[in-house]
């Protein structure tokens, strides 16, 4: 069920009403439509849509990069005015072409002021933890893409790992890589003990990640169904073969190509 203008104080973070429109050469594009969707402290939740409905829009404005028509956003209780409550790693940008993998993944403390030696150690202890050791002085061009969304993954984890809105973040991968990186990145935010809120068109990758998938329609989006995804993370793989997996699969494929 999701919940509506909950209380003020209720830890997590909850999205109420929102709308947005923009202003195109003269026209009104409406984007979103009333969305209100909970992600609860430790909590793995995915946002399904078709390309185009709206999700970027959504995590821009969750992210504090955007502001809502109308509609609320609070992180804890408090609302979200302006970037730096979460860790957030948009669908474009990734890492900065001049800085090393270290500078890169140090961006974040750097933003708070703590660009110290210690945060330069937890930096290198968690580049190794991320597969990158050796890499510290090597710039972006000269890593795989798998390494480059890790160091950006990183990147975003450094800047605050309690809460990570990550859009698409192993969209643009071949596809033998965004599996490793989808096993890593459960067993990551596991570890971590995140709440992450996660962007995605692709229906088993929120499978895979989520306690729940929030499937939004076509633009303006809209939410238009709230699925709890059995069992508990991190899953294999395998388990997107169970009988009760393939039937979810099923309903949320037939819902994004449905029109709503
Ligand atoms: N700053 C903007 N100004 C005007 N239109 C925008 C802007 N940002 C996004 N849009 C439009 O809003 C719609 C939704 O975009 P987006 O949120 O990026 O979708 P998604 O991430 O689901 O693919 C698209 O039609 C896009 O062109
Ligand atoms: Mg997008």
């Amino acid at each position: 069920m999701i919940r509506h203008s909950a209380h003020p104080q209720a830890p997590g973070l909850e999205v109420t009403d929102l709308n947005k429109s923009f202003l195109r050469r003269g026209d009104r594009l409406e984007v979103l439509r009333e969305v209100s969707l909970t992600v609860p402290p430790g909590g793995f939740i995915s946002l399904l849509g078709p390309s185009g409905c709206g999700k970027s829009t959504l995590l821009e404005i969750v992210a504090g990069l955007a502001s809502a028509d109308r509609g609320t956003v609070r992180l804890d209780g408090h609302e979200v005015r302006g970037a730096g409550a979460a860790g957030y790693m948009p669908q474009r940008d990734h890492l900065l072409p001049w800085r090393t993998l270290l500078q890169n993944v140090m961006l974040g403390p750097e933003l708070r002021g703590q660009s110290g030696p210690v945060a330069e150690q937890e930096a290198r202890e968690l580049l190794a933890h991320f597969g990158l050791a050796g890499f510290e002085a090597s710039y972006p061009a000269t890593l795989s893409g798998g390494m480059r969304q890790r160091a950006a993954l990183l990147r975003t984890v450094m800047y605050e790992p309690r809460w990570l809105l990550l859009d698409e973040p192993l969209s643009a991968l071949d596809a033998l890589t965004r599996l490793e990186l989808q096993d890593w990145l459960a067993r990551l935010v596991a570890t971590l003990g995140s709440s992450v809120l996660l962007v995605t068109h692709d229906t088993r990758e929120a499978l895979l990640l989520s306690d729940v998938i929030y499937l939004l329609s076509e633009r303006p989006a809209t939410v238009r169904g709230r699925f709890v995804v059995p069992g508990s993370r991190p899953r294999a793989a395998l388990e997107l073969t169970s009988p009760a997996m393939v039937q979810l699969e099923g309903a949320l494929m037939n819902a994004l190509l449905v029109k709503a």
